[in-house]
């Protein structure tokens, strides 16, 4: 299934706004990315991992946060090397390198051998492959047997009073942002259509039972703005 532009577009996309990156998704989510990242690392304490892969890593906020899990090797890859550029910076500054290592790497086409990994989470990443089945296949295949996706990513609310306050808050609030601090705006305009399209809740587990994961569960987060989702091979 292909939802999304061109790889190398996304990629161009992502290389400009890095350095605007953090600040902005602060701004659009009032900071409350950060809360539904930390329930991602409670998800996944929860396993005992000995290897989690972040792909989509970005700026490497979610493996930093799971650098707090024990014993545990984390390696986040991303196709953007300018927003891994940041991430890395960021984690030498808090002198995390000796637990994560980022790289260059495209989720389509995962550069580590079947069974690598007991966790693959990925933040705000999957609406943003080109080929989302062959992403999620991708992810399967290094997972381990009885290994753990872990998934949040943007959704609808279904209330119709909560959806239309946040058809406003797109309409003005993430384009007014997008305008204010982005040297691309278009990748704003992305942001908000690839929201409205990107199927979530159901209709996305169905995809991920498609893609042979099992015991798919979801839970919305703030009406359902975002959503996380964890599903088992
Ligand atoms: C919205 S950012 C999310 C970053 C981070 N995970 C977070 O939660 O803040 C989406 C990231 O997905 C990356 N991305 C898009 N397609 C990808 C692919 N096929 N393989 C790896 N990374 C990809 C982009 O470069 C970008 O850094």
């Amino acid at each position: 299934m292909s939802l999304n532009r061109p790889k190398n577009e996304t990629k161009e996309m992502f290389d400009s706004i890095s350095g605007q990156y953090d600040l902005i998704n602060n701004l659009l989510t009032f900071g409350l990315h950060n809360k539904w990242k930390s329930e991602i690392v409670e998800i996944a304490k929860k396993k005992n991992p000995r290897k989690i892969l972040d792909m989509a890593t970005g700026t490497a906020d979610i493996a930093i946060m799971l650098s707090n899990i024990k014993s545990c090797e984390i390696i986040g890859l991303d196709i953007s090397s300018k927003m891994i550029e940041i991430g890395k910076t960021k984690i030498n500054r808090l002198n995390l390198y000796k637990k994560i290592s980022l790289d260059i790497g495209d989720a389509e086409n995962i550069k580590y051998a079947d069974d690598s990994f007991d966790i693959v989470t990925v933040g705000y990443g999957v609406r943003n492959f080109e080929n989302l089945n062959k992403g999620l296949n991708e992810i399967y295949r290094v997972l381990k047997k009885n290994g753990t996706l872990i998934i949040l990513e943007t959704s609808l609310p279904k209330n119709i009073f909560i959806n239309f306050i946040y058809s406003i808050y797109v309409i003005i609030y993430v384009q007014l942002i997008g305008k204010l601090f982005s040297k691309n705006f278009r990748a704003y305009s992305y942001l908000k259509s690839s929201a409205k399209t990107f199927p979530f809740g159901e209709n996305f587990k169905k995809i991920l039972l498609n893609s042979s994961f099992v015991d798919v569960q979801f839970k919305e987060k703030f009406f359902g703005a975002s959503t996380i989702y964890i599903a088992q091979k």
